[in-house]
Order: structure tokens, then sequence, then C-alpha cells
């Protein structure tokens, strides 16, 4: 299914309004994610920082956790807005690869403009999935 231009920002506008949201005490980073899953179902997601750092959570993982204690896990598409465009940090590109290679992933930046467009099959070459669990795989 083509995902058109208009629906693509308004998950950046999501992800971008959800950053108000964010938790960030410590880093003053403010990230703000919003997933579509294959059903329609959109998901948004802020990180939450904690007074013993590891134990801050990021937007992106938020909003999957939300999604699949909602019973959801085919994903369509994930944005996520930092100040700045960042990337997804290795742990989220590697939550994002349990639920589908394909996912189509968004950067958006504060201004609310998307910066660019890849698959999580982008951001994490040779993936280990699922399917390595399976025996004789
Ligand atoms: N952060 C995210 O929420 N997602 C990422 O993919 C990268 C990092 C958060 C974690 C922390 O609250 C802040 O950004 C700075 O690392």
């Amino acid at each position: 299914m083509t995902i058109t231009k208009t629906e693509k920002q308004s998950l950046i506008d999501l992800a971008n309004e959800a950053r108000r949201r964010a938790y960030v005490p410590y880093s003053n980073y403010p990230v703000g994610a919003a997933l579509r899953t294959k059903t329609g179902r959109i998901f948004t997601g802020v990180n939450v920082e904690n007074a013993a750092y590891p134990q801050t959570m990021c937007a992106e993982r938020v909003a999957i956790f939300k999604a699949v204690s909602e019973g959801e896990t085919d994903f369509e598409i994930i944005a996520v807005v930092t100040n700045n465009g960042g990337s997804p940090c290795g742990g989220c590109r590697q939550v994002m690869a349990e639920f589908g290679l394909d996912v189509v992933v968004l950067f958006g930046n504060g201004e609310g403009k998307m910066v660019h467009e890849t698959t999580v099959r982008e951001l994490l070459p040779e993936a280990f999935t699922p399917e390595h669990l399976v025996p004789d795989n």
C-alpha cells in the first residue's frame, strides 16, 4: 500500500507534537515517535528519562511497546522527530527489526520537516530477526 506525502507529514506532525510530552530533565533532548499499524491505528511515544540514567526509554520503543501491548504487531511506518533530525539508536533499530524489516522509517526535525526516509532493513543491515531462532534456519 502506498503511503502519501500528506500521510507521512501528518505522522511527522504527530511525532513532533508528542515531543512536548517528552520527559527529558537530564538530556533536554525531546524525541517523539508516531507509529502506524497496518490496521491504520496510530501510536505515539516520547522518551522517558530517569534519575538512574540507564533506565531511560526511547520514544520509538515507547510507541512500539504501546502498540504491542494493545495487540498490534504489524507495522507500516514510524516517524521519529528530534530537534536536529537525529536517527534512531541501535537498540531501537533492533526492536523495530523484530516486527519487520520493511517498515518505513521517517526522520523529522524540530521545524516539523521530514529530513530522511528509509526502512528498518536499511537501518539495520544483516539484522538478527525471529527467523534466526527457528530450528534449521
Ligand atoms: N533517544 C530516543 O528517544 N530515541 C533514540 O533513538 C535516540 C535517543 C533519547 C534517549 C534520551 O532520552 C535522549 O534521547 C538522549 O539520548
